[in-house]
C-alpha cells in the first residue's frame, strides 16, 4: 500500500516539474518554419516570411484551423483526415466538399490570427484598421483598435491562393471557398462599447468573434454547399462556376452566393478508398441510438459495429498537501465504446 501511494507521489512530481518546464521558452530561428512545413508551394514560402511576424501567425491560424476541421468532424464519416497525409493544407480529396469546409476554415482561422497578431504589433506591415467614418448623428465615436480583418483577409487570400494546383476548375473553386470563409469572419466581427454613467453607449470598436462560432457557421454551409460545374462567360474568354440544377435557388439565381460553400465532385467515406486517400469508417468511435451523424448505423454504414465495456482508473480529487506536492484518490470509470466493424 504504502509503496502504491509512493508511486502516485513520484508520478505526480515528475509531471508537475515536465510540466513547468514543458512551456519553457523555446527560441525558434526566424522563417524555419516557413521552410519546413509539409506540402507548401514556393509561393507560400515567400508570403510566409516576407513580412515579420506574419510566419508566426500563418503557423497559428493553420493550426487552429484545422484543429477545428477535427472538431466538427469528429463524430463524421469524414474525420478531417486523409490517408497518409503529408500535406497541411490538404485533408479531404481535391474537388470535395470537404475541402470546400478545408479551404474556407483554414482561410478564416488564418486572417483571423493574422487580424489578432495586427493587433498586438506581431506583424510588421499591419495595425488597427482605420477608423469608420461615423454616421450623421451618430451618438457615439470610434475609439480604441479596430481589428484589422482587411489585412488579415488579404494575406490570407494571398497566402492561400499561392497554393500548387494549376487545375483551373480547382483554383476557382478554391478562390470561392476561399472568399466564403473571409466573408463568414467579416460577417461576424464584434462591436464591442463602452458605455458611459448615464448608460448610454459613449465609444465602440470591432473586434474579433470567438473563432468557434465561424467553424460552426461554416459546418452549417458545408451541410448546405452547393455542386457547381465551371462555364464560360459570353466573351468565351473567362469562366465562372455556376450551380448544379438541383442547387438552384430563387434568391441567387444559378451563381452561388458569396459565402456559399462551393463542390466540384461528390465523394463517400464509407468504404476505405486507397486512389482517394480515403480512410472509411472502420474502426471509428460512434454512439447508439442518437439518430444523428454520429449513430452507430448511420456512421459504420450498416455494417455493424463492436461494444467494448471496459473499467479504468484514474487519478481524481488530487490535492497540494503540505509534505507531498500532491496527493490523489483513484477513481474507476466505465467506459463504453462503440466501434464501427
Ligand atoms: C480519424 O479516424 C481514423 C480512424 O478511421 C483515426 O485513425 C484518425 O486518428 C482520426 N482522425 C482524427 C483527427 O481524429
Ligand atoms: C504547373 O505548371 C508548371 C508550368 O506550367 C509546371 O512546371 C508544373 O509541373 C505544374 N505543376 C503541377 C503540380 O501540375
Ligand atoms: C476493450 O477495451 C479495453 C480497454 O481499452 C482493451 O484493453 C480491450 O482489449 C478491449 N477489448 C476488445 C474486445 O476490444
Amino acid at each position: 500500500m504504502n509503496t502504491f501511494k509512493w508511486k502516485i507521489h513520484t508520478l505526480l512530481v515528475f509531471w508537475c516539474i515536465s510540466c513547468s518546464t514543458g512551456t519553457g521558452k523555446r527560441k525558434s530561428r526566424p522563417n524555419v518554419w516557413c521552410e519546413k512545413a509539409p506540402g507548401l508551394s514556393d509561393g507560400q514560402r515567400k508570403v510566409c516570411h516576407r513580412v515579420p511576424g506574419l510566419q508566426t501567425a500563418i503557423k497559428k491560424g493553420i493550426e487552429k484551423g484545422l484543429s477545428e476541421c477535427e472538431r466538427e468532424f469528429k463524430w463524421s464519416r469524414w474525420n478531417c483526415t486523409l490517408l497518409g497525409e503529408k500535406n497541411l493544407l490538404q485533408r479531404a480529396p481535391d474537388g470535395t466538399k470537404e475541402t470546400a469546409f478545408t479551404t474556407a476554415m483554414l482561410s478564416a482561422a488564418i486572417a483571423f490570427n493574422i487580424a489578432k497578431a495586427c493587433t498586438a504589433k506581431d506583424v510588421t506591415e499591419c495595425s488597427c484598421e482605420g477608423v469608420k467614418r461615423p454616421f450623421r448623428g451618430q451618438p457615439w465615436k470610434w475609439k480604441g483598435c479596430n481589428v484589422n480583418i482587411r489585412f488579415g483577409s488579404y494575406a490570407a487570400e494571398r497566402f492561400m491562393m499561392s497554393g500548387r494546383s494549376n487545375d483551373t476548375k480547382l483554383k476557382m473553386m478554391s478562390r470561392h471557398n476561399v472568399r466564403a470563409g473571409l466573408e463568414v469572419l467579416k460577417e461576424n466581427r464584434v462591436i464591442r462599447c463602452t458605455v458611459g454613467n448615464t448608460g448610454n453607449v459613449k465609444s465602440c470598436h470591432l473586434t474579433l468573434p470567438p473563432l468557434e462560432k465561424i467553424s460552426r457557421i461554416l459546418k452549417a454551409k458545408y451541410n448546405g454547399a452547393n455542386e457547381v460545374f465551371p462555364s464560360l462567360r459570353e466573351n468565351k474568354k473567362s469562366l465562372y462556376l455556376l450551380n448544379r440544377a438541383r442547387f438552384r435557388n430563387r434568391q441567387s439565381g444559378n451563381r452561388p452566393k458569396k459565402s456559399a460553400l462551393v463542390f466540384l465532385v461528390k465523394s463517400q467515406y464509407c468504404y476505405r478508398q486507397d486512389e482517394y486517400r480515403i480512410l472509411g469508417t472502420q474502426g471509428r468511435l460512434c454512439r447508439r441510438n442518437t439518430n444523428k451523424e454520429d449513430d452507430c448505423i448511420f456512421l459504420c454504414c450498416g455494417r455493424g459495429y463492436s461494444r467494448n465495456v471496459s473499467h479504468k482508473k484514474r487519478f481524481c480529487n488530487c490535492k497540494k498537501g503540505p509534505s507531498a506536492p500532491c496527493s490523489c484518490k483513484l477513481c474507476t470509470d466505465v467506459v463504453i465504446e462503440n466501434k464501427c466493424l
